[in-house]
């Protein structure tokens, strides 16, 4: 280990230093007493002509796809530049470039939004609220509207939010608009803890990526210290690339030397370090033995006690009428024997609630093992009871549930094995294909299945059964792509009634009920909304939270419903859809987007049952048919 240690200690300490020379021979001409540093441009014969700039009356300007920010300040060494971003229109909480929709630089240009920047977007409708962007009322941009007179008018705006660009859409775009926000300004390095007076002026950073060797034509384009040549990286193009033993230098745009130096101060020290650094190790990993030993111990007190409990408890679930399907009620063994003793390499996955092992059975069928987490909330025979309920649930778009166990400690459901992989994968597939076989028609079954599958859980038992976590990764598609709900009902078990305000998050980001935060209970028309999610990705194939989307389009709920309102439905249509498809097939699918935004009601009474949506979307099939009849 310390010979590693050394070795590696010794490369990072052989330095390589590059020395330039003075002379650039391209940089453009200072403007008015500002530095032009290469690559930036302000005229066809100097700099790299794709990082052009403007020289006005003295002053540095930057020009974005439709408007212009003047540049305050340019650092060459790290590639970035500021501009100073738009103010507001006197006594208005609306930016000036509101028109142009804020800072939209070409993303065909090497600029782009660094992540140093804090956004303050101002007056904003409440659709942003469920983004990214926190516009919580103790955040910074609150702060900001009432500590700054500059921002005086935005204190009768109440939505405000905070925002850390870059990264994503952001990287090329700061936006503003009617439907979203009006206003932002922008604070570079911000130190959210100094107060708002002692905050620098407002300025947007952007960076410019290194430049690459300058074209040419001909060798007369290049300095003695380069040769015209093809560009290995782009076909037809030509660069001079520096002569041997000089290298490029994006900085000055010059070929330099290369000066290789050995770091002198050796690695003294370092297999002490080492030394140190093993004996600590040592030391830690005793104590560390110990409290594992001392936890297993418990653990295994706990679980025989458990067990006793549990192996009483089962005679009565065995006793009870079971009505539904004879679904087997498996020994700890069984289940210990199938899952290899719940061996890391058996696990499937983590479903929402609890880890998912591939176990085989005795006769060789393959089945999915899963072990409910189980919260402190309920007792023993409520748990039992739900168990009870669950092994009766049975219908052709759920996945099956073969058997339970409560002999663990944790209650076990055994389910049917399906591998052909999930919805969401399906639709996010880099592979054409995958997505390709996800048909309008076969799309529309799935949402069917799904419907079906969910309605029956509503309505096969009392209390209903409420999936809570409905979403793509939940529907697992068979071999002949048929759709299978999985994970549901196994909430039942860690969670009471919620007669007590949970603080634990239930259900996904992006598929959860907004009325959630509200009254935090969750209901079938919960289930209804996550489903309408659902929908829009099969109609869409985006994902239900995307931050490489706008961060006031980040959710897709939010995206679909703003685009529905500007009636641009037809623009959020996966492509892929809409390449072949008839008239008549687009009629359906406009259809299937407003059931959609139906589920996403904000208010639950205004949301469909699931039954009325497997009704409607029977009826999309029905008129989708007409068509394949009709060609
Ligand atoms: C250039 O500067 C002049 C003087 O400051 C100003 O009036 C003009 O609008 C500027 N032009 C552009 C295109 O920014
Ligand atoms: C916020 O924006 C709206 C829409 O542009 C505008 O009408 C309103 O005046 C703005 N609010 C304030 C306080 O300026
Ligand atoms: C920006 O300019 C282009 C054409 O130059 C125009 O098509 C586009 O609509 C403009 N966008 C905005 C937001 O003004
Ligand atoms: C929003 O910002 C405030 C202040 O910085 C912070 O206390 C709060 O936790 C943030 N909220 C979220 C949801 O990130
Ligand atoms: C708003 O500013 C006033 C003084 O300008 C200050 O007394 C008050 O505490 C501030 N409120 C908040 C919420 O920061
Ligand atoms: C912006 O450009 C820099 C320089 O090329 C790059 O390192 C960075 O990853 C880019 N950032 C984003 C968000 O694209
Ligand atoms: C070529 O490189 C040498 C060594 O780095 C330097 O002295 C010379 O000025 C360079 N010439 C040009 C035209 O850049």
């Amino acid at each position: 280990m310390a010979a590693t240690l050394k070795i590696l200690s010794t490369a990072l300490l052989l330095l390589t230093c590059a020395v330039g020379v003075t002379l650039s021979a391209n940089r453009c001409p200072n403007c008015g007493s500002t530095t032009v540093p290469y690559p930036l441009s302000t005229g066809p014969t100097c700099g790299d002509q794709s990082y052009k700039i403007r020289c006005n009356a003295s002053s540095l300007i930057f020009d974005t796809l439709n408007n212009s920010y003047p540049i305050t300040s340019i650092n060459p060494f790290n590639q970035r530049l500021v501009i100073r971003p738009a103010s507001l229109v006197p006594n208005t909480c609306v930016t000036t470039d509101l028109p142009f929709e804020g800072v939209q630089l070409n993303n065909r240009l090497p600029f782009n939004v660094t992540s140093s920047n804090t956004i303050m977007f101002l007056n904003c409708t409440d659709s942003v609220l469920r983004s990214p962007l926190n516009c919580s009322s103790d955040g910074l941009c609150h702060t900001y509207v009432n500590d700054s007179s500059t921002a005086a008018a935005c204190e009768a705006a109440p939505i405000c939010c905070t925002f850390k660009a870059g990264g994503g859409a952001t990287a090329y775009a700061i936006r503003v608009r009617e439907s979203g926000c009006r206003a932002y300004t922008s604070f570079v390095n911000l130190q959210s803890d100094l107060p708002v007076n002692r905050w620098p002026e407002p300025g947007m950073e952007l960076q410019w990526i290194s430049p690459p060797e300058p074209l040419c034509g001909t060798q007369a384009d290049c300095d003695w210290n380069s040769t015209c040549g093809p560009d290995p990286n782009s076909n037809g193009v030509r660069r001079c690339f520096c002569n041997s033993g000089l290298s490029w230098d994006p900085i000055d745009g010059i070929c330099t030397k290369i000066i290789t130096c050995q770091n002198p101060g050796g690695c003294g020290g370092s297999d002490r370090t080492a030394l140190i650094a093993g004996l600590t190790a040592g030391l830690g990993t005793a104590l560390f033995a110990a409290m594992i030993g001392f936890l297993l111990y418990k653990r295994h007190r706990r679980i025989i006690e458990a067990q006793e409990r549990l192996r009483k408890e089962r005679e009565e679930i065995l006793n009870a009428n079971n009505a539904g399907k004879a679904a087997k009620v498996f020994t700890g063994k069984e289940i210990k024997k199938a899952t290899n003793n719940f061996s890391r390499d058996r696990i499937l996955g983590a479903g929402g609630y609890g880890e998912v092992y591939k176990g085989i059975l005795d006769d060789g069928t393959v089945v999915a093992v899963k072990c409910a987490k189980l919260g402190n909330t309920k007792g023993t025979d409520q748990v039992l009871n739900e168990v009870r309920i669950l092994c009766q649930v049975n219908h052709r778009s759920l996945v099956g549930l073969l058997g339970c166990c409560v002999e663990l400690e944790q209650p076990v459901m055994v389910y049917e094995y399906i591998e052909n992989g999930n919805l969401l994968d399906h639709l996010q597939s880099l592979n054409p294909g995958d997505r390709g076989v996800l048909t309008w028609t076969r799309r529309l079954q799935i949402a069917r299945d799904t419907a079906e599958g969910l309605a029956y859980l509503h309505s096969s038992a009392v209390p209903p059964i409420y999936h809570r976590d409905v979403k793509s990764s939940n529907i697992l598609l068979d071999v002949k792509l048929n759709a299978k709900v999985s994970d549901f009902g196994l909430s039942r078990l860690a969670h009471t009634d919620m007669s007590h305000v949970s603080t634990c998050a239930q259900g996904t980001l992006g598929y959860l009920d907004p009325e959630y935060y509200r009254n935090y209970q969750l209901t079938d028309k919960s289930d209804v909304y996550s489903f309408g999610v659902v929908l829009l990705e099969l109609l869409t194939s985006q994902k239900a939270i995307d931050f490489n989307r706008d961060p006031d389009d980040v959710n897709l709920a939010i995206y679909v419903k703003r685009m529905a309102d500007e009636e641009k439905l037809i623009d959020v249509i996966d492509p892929m859809l809409k390449e072949k498809a008839s008239a008549l097939e687009l009629d359906t699918m406009k259809a299937l987007g407003f059931l959609a935004l139906n589920c996403l009601e904000e208010r639950r009474q205004n949301r469909p049952s699931m039954k009325e949506i497997t009704e409607e979307i029977e009826y999309i099939i029905c008129i989708a048919k007409g068509k394949a009849v009709e060609s």
